[in-house]
């Protein structure tokens, strides 16, 4: 069983900060745990969460409240114990000294402040476009900005930021930039326009699927993602993968 450290902080509209004790294996960058939300039967399945931040022994996920598992998070307790199981997945690559560009969207946003954190360690270069719905929703803006060398906000109805979306911000960075790799995470369609532009500039491209998840482990093939070189399972070969072999049109967006 995991401590939650304090009550569940409200980063912006409808999202939270959870901050747990963390005594397991050190997580990686878009690996995911998974939540046994409630001691009982409600709900029945684990519900998963990508890493936020892991350092000194306190991992944080971020979590929007979309249905009966996250409101039940949002009701935890300062010192509640929650089984959770974790880290799990397989999460993005590290490279040193490489310019790398991450593009994240709405809550999708969250496995990419560990990632940029972990990048500038490795000498390597981040820029991050940050997806969001509007201003309201943007959440901890501060501390992507201070881990990212260039940072960029981009709302869909221009409350804060650039007006328009993170495909629309793109391509003026490739333009200017040689990237050596692109990490995407957030919705599905987001994901196959970022990949479509990643793979027309011929730039590498990693994405982290936050399809539907069943077990998390493997066992019942709920998470299925057809690629080029056949089935995976996002939630052991995932969830980030080669975006350039995901056949997106088999995805349900
Ligand atoms: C690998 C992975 C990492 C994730 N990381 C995060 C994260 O960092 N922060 C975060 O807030 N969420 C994340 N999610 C999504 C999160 O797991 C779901 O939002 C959560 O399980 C919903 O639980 P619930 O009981 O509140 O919602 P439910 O009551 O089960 O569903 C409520 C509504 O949310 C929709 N929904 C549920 N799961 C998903 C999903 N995976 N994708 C799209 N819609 C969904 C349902 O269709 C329904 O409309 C991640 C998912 C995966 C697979
Ligand atoms: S969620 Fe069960 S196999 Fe992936």
């Amino acid at each position: 069983m995991t401590r939650l450290i304090k009550e569940p902080r409200e980063v912006s509209k409808g999202h939270m900060e959870l901050a747990f004790e963390w005594e397991g294996e050190e997580p990686h960058p878009g690996q995911f745990v998974n939540v046994k939300v409630d001691a009982g039967s409600d709900p029945l399945l684990r519900r998963p969460f990508s890493v936020y931040d892991y350092e000194n022994g306190i991992l944080r996920i971020v979590v929007k409240r979309v249905g009966r598992g996250t409101n039940r998070m949002a009701l935890y307790a300062a010192d509640e114990m929650v089984d959770i199981l974790g880290p799990l997945g397989k999460g993005f690559s590290v490279p040193e000294d490489a310019r790398v560009l991450l593009v994240g969207g709405g809550v999708g946003n969250a496995p990419l402040f560990f990632l940029a954190r972990e990048l500038r360690e490795a000498g390597s270069r981040v820029t991050c476009v940050y997806g969001m719905r509007s201003a309201e929703y943007v959440y901890c803006a501060g501390e992507y900005r201070d881990a990212c060398e260039e940072f960029i906000i981009a709302t869909d109805d221009g409350s804060e930021g650039t007006k328009g979306t993170v495909a629309d911000v793109m391509p003026g960075l490739l333009d200017r930039t040689q990237y050596d790799a692109i990490c995407a995470c957030g919705p599905l369609r987001m994901l196959e326009a970022v990949t479509g532009i990643a793979v027309e500039r011929a730039v590498p491209i990693e994405v982290s699927l936050e399809n539907y998840f069943g077990c998390g482990v493997g066992l019942c093939v709920g998470c299925t993602v057809e690629t080029t070189s056949g089935n995976r399972r996002a939630c052991v070969d995932g969830p980030v993968m080669d975006g350039s072999a995901i056949v997106w049109s088999s995805l349900e967006k």
